[in-house]
């Protein structure tokens, strides 16, 4: 929702004329909602992706086929004579693809929107991180190549599009179509029931965001030209701690599952890994990055980002587990990426238990 006042009175009626909205990618997970939620408002979208990723989830709409590669031929579909009012850049973290894509939309596209992440700041070991904050200068200020290469997006848009760009930089995204297992670990682990292994004593932060809240943010920012960056992260107005985040879930899904909180000490003993095998749980004692779970998004909010319930990011997440994976499916194994098998989690009850007898 936009404030009041004459500046966003203004803002409010760009807002409501349709635009013509080019979408780069689109296909995948956090694009599918951006193009539902701009459908939705009555934009009409262009999307330029291979035809690879989910060819055909968007029948009604204009695709444009090629390969961002910049030295790729295919990017002339993008040229010509075409004009878009808006462009919103989903999924990259090559600079050169970017570079190549922004430079030939400069003067065809009045705003340029793009999606980053809130791991490209040079410096999360405190709590707090604001936009004006630096970004990874070179590898060492990265976790991995992906934050720096995120941070050198950043950079090359704004020489290019100077005012007329705005970032999104998105935390941990959950939600239908999430390839991570990160959030419906938790979900699906509380759905089962039984004795559940919490991490630690329930007060480090976590922070995470409903992929449609993030569409609807990227699509507000195009409709009201916004420029520079935003950090993008719920589940609501301010951090919650994890042991409020694994009650809550466990009362929406039925409060089949009894969590018993493990101390940090003890998984780390036994080689437990935060965030990998306890997705999303970053301990504050000893993490590297603590202010990783603890971004500031009091500019987003200002500027309209907004924030569905839990329920409705678990829903989700519980829809596309059941359309997609078998309901035996084990994590911590074979394709999944986060989580750990349930002989683990048991064993580690067994011996967190039995400690001290
Ligand atoms: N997941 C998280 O927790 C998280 C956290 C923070 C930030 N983010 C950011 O959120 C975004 C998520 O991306 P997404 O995958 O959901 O985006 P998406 O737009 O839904 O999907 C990726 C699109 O890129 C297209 N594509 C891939 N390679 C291409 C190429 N060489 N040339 C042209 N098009 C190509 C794919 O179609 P084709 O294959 O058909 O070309 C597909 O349409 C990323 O920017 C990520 O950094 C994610």
């Amino acid at each position: 929702m936009l404030a009041a006042g004459p500046r966003f009175a203004c803002l409010r009626a760009l807002a409501q004329s349709p635009l013509k909205l080019l979408v780069l990618g689109g296909t995948n997970f956090l694009g599918p909602a951006i193009v539902e939620e701009a459908m939705a408002r009555g934009h009409e979208v262009t999307l330029f992706n291979r035809g690879r990723t989910n060819p055909g989830l968007f029948p009604t709409l204009e695709t444009l086929h090629g390969d961002r590669h910049p030295q790729s031929p295919d990017l002339r579909a993008l040229a010509g004579t075409r004009s878009w009012d808006a462009v919103i850049d989903v999924w990259p973290s090559d600079p050169h693809m970017v570079a190549a894509t922004a430079r030939l939309l400069r003067d065809r596209v009045g705003h340029y929107g793009f999606i980053s992440t809130t791991v490209a700041y040079k410096d999360l070991t405190k709590a707090g991180a604001v936009e004006t904050d630096a970004l990874a200068d070179d590898l060492t200020d990265a976790a991995a190549w992906y934050e720096f290469d995120k941070a050198q997006c950043e950079r090359v848009l704004g020489l290019i599009f100077g005012e007329r760009q705005a970032v999104c930089r998105s935390h941990i995204l959950a939600g239908y179509r999430n390839p991570s297992d990160a959030f419906r670990m938790w979900a699906v682990r509380l759905a089962r029931g039984g004795e559940v292994l919490a991490p630690g004593d329930g007060s480090d932060p976590v922070q995470f965001t409903d992929v449609r809240d993030v569409a609807a943010f990227a699509v507000l920012l195009a409709e009201t030209r916004a420029s520079g960056a935003y950090n993008v992260a719920g589940p609501r107005r301010s951090v919650m701690p994890f042991g409020e985040f694994l009650g809550q879930l466990n009362e929406i899904l039925g409060r089949r599952a009894r969590l018993t909180w493990v101390a940090q000490p003890f998984l780390d003993a036994q080689g437990v890994r935060p965030f990998s095998d306890l997705a999303m749980w970053v301990p504050v004692r000893t993490s590297r990055r603590p202010g990783f779970m603890q971004v500031s998004t009091a500019k987003a909010q200002a500027a309209g980002l907004t924030f569905r319930p839990l329920e409705a990011t678990t829903t989700d997440e519980m829809r596309w587990f059941r359309d997609t994976m078998p309901a035996t499916y084990e994590f911590g194994v074979g394709a999944s990426n986060k989580g750990f098998p349930a002989a683990r989690e048991r064993a580690l009850l067994a011996a967190w238990h039995a400690r001290g007898r």
